[in-house]
């Protein structure tokens, strides 16, 4: 018999990450400030992310050390396990063989954590006693909450007020690791207090909610900003995921020829799949598929320019596929997908068709996600849904081609306070939304004049 379940011992677990800058086959286009529109330098974020961090932004070390007391909070969950599905390959009777990457497993219940207890650290290291943070469903939030507990730094964390009113367990998770939860837009900033001026029922966005922090952290001596995706210092922490995945594969005997991950700004696919880049670039051959929804179809959809990361222009420039920042989702469930914009160095590999995208609504994912959980017993998140479709859909042309593909998921978290969404497609009410084409040009033609 095969293994079901690939382990690797804490002793394997990997000591440095993965920073890809240097193996790009095109370096990336300068982030630029959002006031001068000229390239920042190392000063122009300093008001916002300790040092430490803005090295690693533009770092050409191939490798990284993680730092000790970093390792020691990863072992409280990693390695993380990768899985057979031979229960969904069965049920699919598909030839395919599935893995997944299951990064459930940590105590916020997503991959999230590893970027935000590094990021903790390297505050820390430098002294800031106060984190601001955006988040949309909660999960970023609560990741940050238990690591800046962890750290002993406070956190005010602004929530989309849309689902700080319909999804109260992820504010209690980080009220109860201590952090201050502030429904956004909120009184609290001048960003704020504009916008509700302006639209007193605002139901908020991510790109107002990081308006807000951004504000918050640049007015405070005490206090920088962390953002839990995009940025290239986020993907290099959760680089650690396909570094594992390539241990574990190796133990398996096994290599995938495809991945799939869901892509809300980038930064699990990029951890899953960066190392797998490297080998893809020295000649493995290797399909990376990113998963996004029909109703923010950035990478499928959006425009490669440069764009400002929030709604308020405050944030830094920078090039990528865009959606234009002042795109408004359409409230599907999988709230950590509605981000207008992807990673720069994911949106660079998708320009150069190194890797693949594919749009999917949300009905047909729930759907998966259901097929799943019955064979497989994990309930995932909605974001992770996405890739779990994408790979049913693989192992179903398997079975019809009768090719046994190796397909790996990245399992990015459990849905466990998701079921008011699990309801409504129960209940038939979840609806389909394709994002108008006529609304995505009137959205572009806000793009900064840059150059
Ligand atoms: C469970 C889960 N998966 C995936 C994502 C998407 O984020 P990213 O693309 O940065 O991994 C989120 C974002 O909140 C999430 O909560």
């Amino acid at each position: 018999m095969e293994a079901t379940k690939i382990l690797l011992e804490e002793k394997e677990m990997p000591t440095s990450w993965y920073n890809i800058l240097p193996d790009l086959p095109k370096p990336l286009d300068p982030p630029l400030n959002p006031m001068t529109k000229k390239p920042i330098g190392p000063e122009d974020l300093a008001p916002l992310f300790p040092m430490g961090l803005i090295m690693q932004e533009v770092s050409q070390e191939r490798f990284i050390e993680i730092p000790e007391e970093v390792q020691e909070i990863y072992k409280t969950y990693r390695p993380t396990p990768l899985i057979r599905a031979k229960r969904l390959e069965k049920h699919l009777g598909t030839p395919a063989r599935i893995y997944y990457k299951y990064e459930g497993v940590s105590p916020a219940g997503s991959h999230k954590p590893n970027t935000a207890i590094a990021q903790a650290y390297f505050n820390k290291q430098e002294g800031v006693t106060r984190l601001t943070t955006e988040t949309g469903a909660g999960q970023w939030g609560s990741a940050l909450a238990m690591a800046c507990r962890l750290m002993g730094i406070e956190l005010t964390v602004y929530m989309v007020k849309a689902s700080y009113e319909q999804k109260p367990y992820r504010r209690i998770m980080m009220e109860t690791w201590g952090a201050e939860v502030i429904p956004s837009p909120s009184p609290r900033t001048k960003v704020g207090q504009k916008i509700l001026a302006e639209t007193p029922e605002n139901p908020g966005s991510l790109g107002i909610a990081i308006s807000e922090a951004v504000e918050d952290a640049v007015g405070r001596d005490d206090t920088k900003y962390s953002l839990g995706s995009v940025l290239n210092h986020v993907l290099l922490h959760q680089t650690v995921i396909g570094l594992e995945v390539q241990k574990q594969f190796e133990k398996a005997g096994d290599y995938p020829d495809v991945i799939f991950g869901c892509v809300g700004g980038g930064s699990s696919f990029g951890g899953i799949g960066l190392p797998y880049v490297k080998e893809k670039l020295e000649g493995k051959d290797i399909r990376l598929v990113a998963v996004e929804p029909k109703a923010c179809p950035t990478l499928t959809r959006g425009k490669y320019a440069y764009d400002f990361g929030d709604t308020a222009g405050m944030a830094p420039i920078v090039k990528m596929y865009t959606l234009g920042h002042t795109f408004v989702p359409a409230p599907i469930h999988a709230g950590g997908l509605r981000y207008h914009g992807d990673s720069p160095i994911i949106c660079s590999l998708y320009d150069q068709g190194i890797i693949e995208a594919v749009a999917y609504n949300q009905n047909p994912v729930f759907e998966a996600a259901v097929s799943f959980a019955q064979t497989e017993g994990i309930i995932v998140a909605p974001e992770t849904a996405h890739a779990v479709k994408a790979g049913i859909d693989e192992a179903i042309k398997c079975r019809e081609s009768g090719e046994a593909q190796t397909i790996l998921i990245n399992l990015t978290g459990h849905g466990n306070f998701d079921m008011a969404a699990y309801d409504a497609y129960h209940q038939g009410k979840l609806e389909d939304f394709e994002y108008p084409e006529e609304k995505i040009e009137e959205a572009l033609t806000h793009l900064p004049k840059v150059g």
